[in-house]
């Protein structure tokens, strides 16, 4: 079996995008591969240093979401990045291998940096040295675990290669040691939010997550944008351009989705019934989710992680002796 690694940074709750995004995807790897799956509190740290709190909160509910969506602790080796000391030994040796320069330049970074204005300033002159580096420390997650196979989206590629460059550097001064991850694109179907937005956030505020109540899922479902051409109840209207009906394809069975469609069409369907057609399919579509998340309690998410940890920390134990030894310094 190959071994595969990803990471999520524990900054909040699993939303719809995440679910179909990343989440169906790590389903069906759960299966094929030796599955270590990072719950990233350092890296989390490198923007949230100030609110560990948020930090702290969120490793114990993304860790839920996760296995409310239904990936088995059995399969799957949940751990907590900064129980795993090894890793923070790999990125102090990795950062002689990487340039200033050359992580300034990485996309993602500088795509994060702009929009951290409040905590790295307007130009990013007070970026820190943690956010710069945690390429590196990501390449570090990668390798301490012989990670072949990276599920990532595309905003991620830019640190997948920049590990790549880190393991081909390390290997061509210190001899053949660690493996080039390859990538599997995970994050294909990005999820626009409700108002409409290429993206779903929690800042956006335009986001369903996977924990909100028939309540919560109601208000922000009639707040969803529509085809605001449509003034009268029996207008014919472009469900194409509709949110609702977006979600509906999402959530609905196929031949309710066709009904909505023909029916907005036609104009024989009015958008406030419409809505509540998608508040019953959504909270039909979540239930099963929240239903398993409730059984999995504090205490017992608490032994997934710490089984999860353990089984990591041998793994990387491992990779870090390599390391040291093609290092010269396993005195
Ligand atoms: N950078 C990733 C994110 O922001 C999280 C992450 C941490 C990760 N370590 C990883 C992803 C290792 C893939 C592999 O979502
Ligand atoms: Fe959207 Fe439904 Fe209204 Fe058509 S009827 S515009 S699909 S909410």
């Amino acid at each position: 079996m190959k071994t595969i690694l990803t990471g999520l940074r524990p900054t909040g709750n699993l939303h719809l995008g995440h679910y179909f995004g990343a989440g169906i995807n790590y389903l069906k790897l759960q299966d094929d591969y030796d599955f270590y799956l990072e719950i990233a509190d350092v890296q989390a740290l490198t923007d949230n240093f100030t609110n560990p709190s948020k930090v702290r909160e969120n490793v114990f509910e993304i860790t839920k979401d996760l296995l409310a969506i239904g990936l088995n602790p059995d399969k799957v080796h949940f751990f907590i990045q900064s129980k795993i000391p090894q890793i923070a030994e790999l990125t102090v040796f990795y950062s002689n291998l990487v340039t200033v320069a050359r992580l300034q330049r990485n996309p993602t970074v500088k795509t994060e940096i702009s929009q951290k204005k409040e905590l790295f300033g307007n130009n990013g002159e007070s970026i820190t040295y943690g956010f710069l580096g945690y390429p590196v420390s990501q390449a570090a997650d990668i390798t301490a675990f012989d990670g072949e196979v990276v599920p990532v989206g595309d905003d991620q590629l830019p640190l997948l290669e920049q590990c790549r460059e880190i393991v081909r550097k390390f290997n061509s001064i210190y001899g053949q040691t660690l493996k080039e991850p390859e990538q599997v694109l995970s994050n294909t179907t990005r999820v626009k939010g409700l108002d409409g937005n290429e993206k779903m956030g929690k800042s956006l505020g335009n986001a369903i997550y996977l924990i909100d109540d028939k309540d919560t899922i109601s208000k922000k479902i009639m707040n969803a944008l529509t085809d605001t051409k449509k003034i009268k109840k029996d207008d014919p209207a472009n469900p194409d351009v509709c949110m609702v009906y977006y979600y509906h394809k999402l959530v609905n069975t196929k031949e309710n989705i066709e009904k909505v469609c023909s029916e907005c069409k036609k104009g024989a369907r009015g958008c406030v019934t419409c809505k509540k057609e998608l508040i019953e399919a959504m909270n039909k579509f979540l239930e099963p989710i929240q239903e398993r998340r409730k059984q999995f309690t504090d205490e017992k998410v608490k032994e997934i992680l710490e089984n999860g940890t353990n089984i990591a920390r041998a793994k990387s134990e491992e990779q870090l002796k390599k390391v040291k030894k093609a290092m010269k310094i396993d005195y």
